[in-house]
């Protein structure tokens, strides 16, 4: 029978344990921890945080942990408030946002991990330089062959409307590194981030190049590695659904064959 295992230097080990200085709302904090230059495995170090003492998120905690415990915590954030996206990482088993993510909804130890099946950079960073090449390559800004008007290119309310639940896309990566697909077949497959940028442009009424996007998507691997699973609109912190928008570029290329 085949044995499916990590291999040894992949396992993550039992790490070190902050004990709290005492306090009456003592949470756990269970938080990778890996460094791929130095050779050794990853770990899961402990770090115990009295919430009467902290901000009432995940983040919060993260902050508090490398300004007044262990400086050498490696994270990404930057605005606090879910709209960046640099603070994506799983927390209690969900690829969410760590500043919007409140500790109160989590029961039991907070168990903290980079966003999954990416290269770690250090501790909670994934290394995202092929996720941005990818979101390069759908050419995500707008083409047009008209004359440019001497005015900003006007559209109807109605098309604006269309834009709504695209826009606000904030390329977090939560929804790709959630994907099965996308951990399989990343090298090729776009993943549910960079569709549905690509479809917020297909979208967009005043883009002129929709016939040469959707040629460029209609392939067996950047767009039809999508098996309609789903998770990435389960867990978009942003309540957005690229599953759709995926669907939608799927039936726009099918209508034009017809
Ligand atoms: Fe993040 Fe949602 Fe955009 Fe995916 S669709 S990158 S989860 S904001
Ligand atoms: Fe993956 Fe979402 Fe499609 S989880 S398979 S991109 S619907
Ligand atoms: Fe910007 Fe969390 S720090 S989204």
């Amino acid at each position: 029978m085949a044995e499916l295992t990590l291999p040894a230097n992949s396992k993550v080990r039992s790490g070190r344990t902050f004990k709290a200085k005492g306090g009456k709302r003592v949470r756990e904090f269970h938080v990778y921890r890996h460094d791929p230059d130095a050779g050794k495995n990853p770990s899961l170090d402990v770090y115990e945080i009295d919430l009467d003492d902290c901000g009432p998120m995940v983040l919060d905690a993260l902050i508090k942990i490398k300004n007044e415990v262990d400086a050498t915590l490696t994270f990404r954030r930057s605005c606090r408030e879910g709209i960046c996206g640099s603070c994506a990482m799983n927390v209690d088993g969900t690829n969410t946002l760590a500043c919007i993510k409140a500790i109160e909804d989590i029961d039991g130890p907070v168990r903290i991990y980079p966003l999954p099946h990416m290269p770690v950079v250090k501790d909670l960073v994934p290394d995202l330089t092929h996720f941005y090449a990818q979101y390069a390559s759908v050419e995500p800004w707008m083409k047009t062959d008209s004359p440019a008007p001497d005015r900003e290119r006007l559209q109807s309310v109605e098309d604006r409307e269309k834009l709504d639940g695209l826009y606000e896309c904030i390329l977090c990566a939560c929804c790709s590194t959630s994907c099965p697909s996308y951990w399989w077949n990343s090298d090729r497959y776009l993943g549910p981030a960079v569709l549905l940028q690509a479809y917020r442009w297909i979208a967009d009424s005043r883009d002129e190049a929709t016939g040469e996007r959707l040629d460029a998507l209609e392939d067996p691997f950047k767009l039809y590695r999508c098996h309609t699973i789903m998770n990435c609109t389960s867990t978009c912190p942003k309540n957005l659904n690229p599953g759709k928008a995926i669907a939608e570029i799927k039936k726009l290329i099918y209508l034009r064959g017809e």
